[in-house]
């Protein structure tokens, strides 16, 4: 080719070369071909063929350069950097979203080791008690808080069951003592020990975790006198007992008041009239508490957590207080409620059959986190609830807006599928 003639089209490919990158800058990714003008130039070089491939794989821009002899290797630069703007913006955007992400990551880590950092430092002296540790959420709740760092008292109905052995496995930071919250003698001589131990370790008492409860399931008037004292005994009363017990304590160290609730404090279920009612006078009692202690510094809270009955101990005796029930019936309920009873309690002997090992920590971290929460917060909430499943959730704020009460009663129905009546 002459020499003017190679300059011509020299300066012909740089036009269209500029063309082609004003087109790529301007065109969006996965726009179909710009113009082909493929062979007009001899000169493509494999580098310039490899890319233009790869865009039309990527399904990017699909184009081809006009290359004159002896141009590929600036004609390959110039095409990448034209061709690679939309993807270098692409990558930028992507960097940028997972630098924001691990920054994110990052900056929650930081924030949780320095909580927990905090919580080392201000609470290496400090020491919680939980009460029902035997099994289920007080098990589990023992073992996170030794993980934090925490001197527990994690008190047992069964000294020597094995969750108590479990628990005293883990170190000396973990206290495992004997407490049936319905008996005062073993409620004090629980208090003197815990109080024998902080002074003898350095250590305040920093919360009170009120978690043993029990459920009795049954309609209200299948359950005996027994049955509804127990469980307003141990709810309720043992909540008060063990409370008053420690007050001392915990206005010293200015420390927490934890009561485990329920949701049938909020919307009670049918079955559960007598295990709601304890529940929601926990409630009345922790709002009153809160107004009364908070001037001494002892902050007092109530915990909601979800929903975990087939991985807890709860419904662990239901066929025992059946048995109970259907003893106590005279011969009036027995013709009255005879298949019905039966039934019910059938269906309810499947549900608690599936439960999990009580004895296995239960993993929810949105539950530890609400603990957590109210265990270490400077200021922390008077309530905190743990999410529950979405039906759950579902179910409780269609509960809450029902229009009328016809309507709550079958949401509540539908809820929780309990066996039918059947009118004989
Ligand atoms: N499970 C759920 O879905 C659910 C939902 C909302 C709220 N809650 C609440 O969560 C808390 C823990 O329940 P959970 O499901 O983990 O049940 P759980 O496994 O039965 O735990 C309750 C613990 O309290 C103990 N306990 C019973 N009577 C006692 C007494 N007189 N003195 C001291 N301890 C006693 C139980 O011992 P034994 O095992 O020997 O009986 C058991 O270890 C309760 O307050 C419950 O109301 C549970």
């Amino acid at each position: 080719m002459p020499a003017g003639d190679a300059i011509n089209a020299s300066r012909a490919f740089s036009r269209e070369m500029e063309a082609v990158i004003a087109h790529t800058r301007a065109t969006p990714r996965g726009t179909p071909a710009l113009e082909t003008k493929r062979g007009q130039y001899a000169g493509e070089t494999p580098q310039l063929r490899t890319l233009l491939w790869r865009r039309s794989r990527e399904g990017g821009l699909v184009c081809s350069a006009i290359v004159p002899p002896g141009m590929g290797a600036s004609a390959t630069r110039a095409f990448s950097c034209a061709g690679d703007v939309g993807g270098r913006r692409a990558l930028l955007a992507c960097s940028a979203v997972a630098l924001g992400l691990l920054g994110h990551r990052l900056a929650c880590a930081w924030a949780t080791r320095r909580r927990l950092s905090l919580l080392s430092g201000a609470y290496s002296k400090r020491a919680v008690l939980i009460t029902g540790c035997d099994t289920g959420l007080g098990f589990s709740l023992a073992l996170r808080a030794h993980d934090l760092g925490l001197w527990v008292f994690a008190t047992c109905l069964r000294g020597e069951g094995a969750g108590a052995r479990r628990l005293r496995e883990m170190s000396p930071r973990m206290q495992v003592l004997q407490m049936d919250v319905t008996d005062g003698q073993s409620v004090f001589a629980a208090r003197d020990s815990v109080v024998r131990q902080l002074k003898r370790n350095n250590l305040e008492l920093g919360a009170l975790v009120n978690n043993a409860a029990v459920m009795v399931f049954g309609e209200f008037e299948w359950q005996t006198e027994r049955l509804i004292k127990f469980q307003t005994d141990v709810n309720l009363l043992g909540t008060f007992r063990v409370t008053k017990a420690f007050c001392p304590e915990l206005r010293k160290s200015k420390g927490r008041i934890i009561t485990v609730s329920s949701h049938c404090a909020q919307a009670t279920l049918p079955g559960l009239a007598v295990y709601g009612a304890t529940k929601a006078g926990i409630e009345a009692w922790s709002d009153g508490l809160r107004m009364e202690l908070q001037k001494y510094g002892i902050n007092v809270i109530t915990v909601l957590p979800g929903s975990f009955s087939q991985r807890s101990n709860i419904g662990g005796q239901q066929g025992e207080f059946a048995a109970e029930m259907r003893a106590a019936m005279n011969q009036e309920q027995k013709d009255f409620y005879g298949e019905y009873f039966e039934r019910y309690q059938k269906y309810l002997a499947a549900v608690f059959s599936g439960r999990a090992s009580t004895l296995e920590a239960l993993q929810d971290p949105h539950l530890y986190r609400a603990f957590e929460e109210a265990l270490l917060s400077q200021n922390p909430r008077a309530k905190y609830e743990a999410p529950a499943t979405f039906r759950y959730n579902l179910y409780h704020f269609l509960f809450k807006w029902s229009p009328t009460t016809k309507v709550h009663d079958w949401l509540v129905e539908k809820f929780v599928q309990l066996p039918k009546w059947k009118v004989k």
